[in-house]
């Protein structure tokens, strides 16, 4: 029987990478596969929490007893987030999100043959949702962002955590290495928890869903 720590306890995790698109046909996007997220959804879901799992366009299926609401873009990601983390105990942040989306959309499919041998795109930001969220937080909500970093140096790494931290204003950063062959898209997963501060609070790595377990027992 799992230990049931989070009975009572509303969670929202984003997940997945949000996708910019450039056309009706093309986007931007990024390699996150959205597994990291769903297994922390599921972990949480096993403890008894009440779960929503906001999905940028997951590429595994989302675990059952999990109300998972799906979205595309980071302007949808940030409007449902800000929705669902109204009434919500606990916000992960797990999603990789687009820092910038092009300017304009294409109505009908950009073409080769009128764009000839260059291309340029405009890109503007897009709204740091994590740090809007940690900013206007209900008393007591805890809000958990992500950092992934393609730094592998672990020194290195803390100390770009510890400025993330600083900037977004949460409780708690996840850091990990990320790369071609790392962290996204992959099974296994090794984090470093920061909390409020910047000190180590903990540390994981295996599998995906190991990783959420220890995750959520800091959080606990
Ligand atoms: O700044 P960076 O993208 O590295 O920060 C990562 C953390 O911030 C993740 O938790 C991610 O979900 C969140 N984020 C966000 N809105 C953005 C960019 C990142 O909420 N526009």
């Amino acid at each position: 029987e799992p230990v049931r720590d989070l009975a009572g306890r509303r969670i929202v995790v984003t997940a997945g990478g949000t996708r910019e698109p450039l056309d009706p046909v093309r986007f931007i996007g990024n390699r996150s596969s959205g597994k990291q997220g769903i297994a922390l959804a599921l972990a949480a879901a096993t403890r008894g929490a009440e779960v929503t799992l906001i999905g940028a366009n997951l590429e595994v299926d989302a675990p059952a007893h999990v109300t998972v609401i799906p979205v595309g873009t980071t302007l949808e990601l940030a409007a449902a987030t800000e929705t669902a983390a109204r009434d919500a105990d606990i916000v992960i942040m797990a999603a990789a999100v687009a820092d910038y989306r092009p300017e304009r959309v294409a109505d009908s499919k950009i073409k080769k043959e009128t764009q000839g041998d260059r291309l340029e795109l405009t890109l503007v930001r897009n709204p740091d949702i994590l740090a809007t969220l940690a900013s206007a937080r209900p008393a007591g909500q805890v809000v958990v962002g992500f950092a992934a970093e393609t730094e592998t140096d672990r020194d290195a790494l803390l100390a770009q955590g510890r400025a993330k931290l600083e900037r977004k204003g949460c409780d708690f950063l996840v850091v990990n290495s990320v790369g071609w062959s790392t962290g996204f898209a992959t099974e296994g997963n090794a984090v470093i928890l920061l909390g409020r501060g910047g000190d180590i609070v903990g540390e994981a790595s295996g599998t995906k869903l190991t990783v959420a377990d220890r995750i959520l027992d800091v959080l606990v």
